[in-house]
């Protein structure tokens, strides 16, 4: 570590970061879940560790693999992402990449719903989850210095970006065209504009890993400003 520190633009600070996406349990053998594969939240925490910072990155259920040198924290629900984001303030940075499950079946079966024979099917009652950047960004005492969200959108990008921005006091959003015709979903790349109260940035396509290198760099930059 001592080593390591030197003279690296995020040496001495903790970036907390979120990737993957949650599981929300209907019963024992079923789930709903949000398409994600954490590509592009696992490659933020390794760019955060090469900039020199310690990291923790709380990830839903992925087929990666932990990145090195990183405390990585598993969980399934937004339940439990929310405790273990909440249990590891506070960070100097935290970006929420995770692609969260919004609802979650509003009582989780405690056996497996069968089917009953009439072709009816069961009516799920669904709940909204908690809001884990919201939470972060209208935390009381630990807010981090730099919040940064994602807002993935099929349409109205921009509008909705800064909407994200606004009611989750997030400093930056990096939005990005989810369209299925992008391809971007599962994908090595993604085109991102970022969306900060300054105004609206559109970055070129880049594979995730220099997508990642590049916003956590800019992070530095803005820590270091203030
Ligand atoms: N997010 C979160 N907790 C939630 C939902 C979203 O922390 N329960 C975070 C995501 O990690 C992302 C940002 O909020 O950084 C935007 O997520 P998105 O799903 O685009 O926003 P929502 O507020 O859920 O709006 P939408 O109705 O468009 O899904
Ligand atoms: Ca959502």
């Amino acid at each position: 570590e001592a080593i390591r520190a030197g003279s690296l633009p995020l040496a001495g600070k903790h970036v907390l970061i979120t990737s993957g996406p949650t599981h929300e349990p209907i019963d024992p053998v079923r789930y709903i879940a949000n398409r994600s594969s954490g590509k592009q939240g696992h490659a933020l925490a390794r760019a955060a560790y090469e900039a020199g910072a310690r990291v923790t990155l709380v990830s839903g259920p992925v087929t990666l693999p932990d990145p090195a040198n990183i405390h990585v924290i598993h969980v399934e629900s937004a339940s439990a992402m929310l405790k273990a984001v909440e249990g590891s303030l506070p960070a100097d940075i935290a970006i929420m990449a995770a692609a969260v499950a919004d609802w979650r079946v509003a009582s989780e079966g405690a056996q497996k719903i069968k089917k009953d024979g009439t072709g009816k099917p069961p009516a799920l009652e669904l709940t909204e989850n908690p809001d884990i950047l919201a939470t972060v960004g209208h935390h009381p005492d630990l807010r981090p210095r730099l919040l940064i969200g994602f807002a993935a959108e099929t349409q109205n990008l921009i509008d909705n970006a800064r909407g994200k921005l606004e009611r989750k006091k997030a400093d930056w959003i990096i939005a990005n065209d989810v369209s299925p015709q992008t391809g971007i979903m599962g994908g090595d790349a993604n085109t991102i504009r970022v969306v900060s109260r300054d105004g609206v940035e559109d970055w070129p396509e880049m594979d995730k890993g220099e997508v990642a290198r590049r916003i956590i760099a800019r992070a530095a930059e803005a820590l270091g400003a203030d």
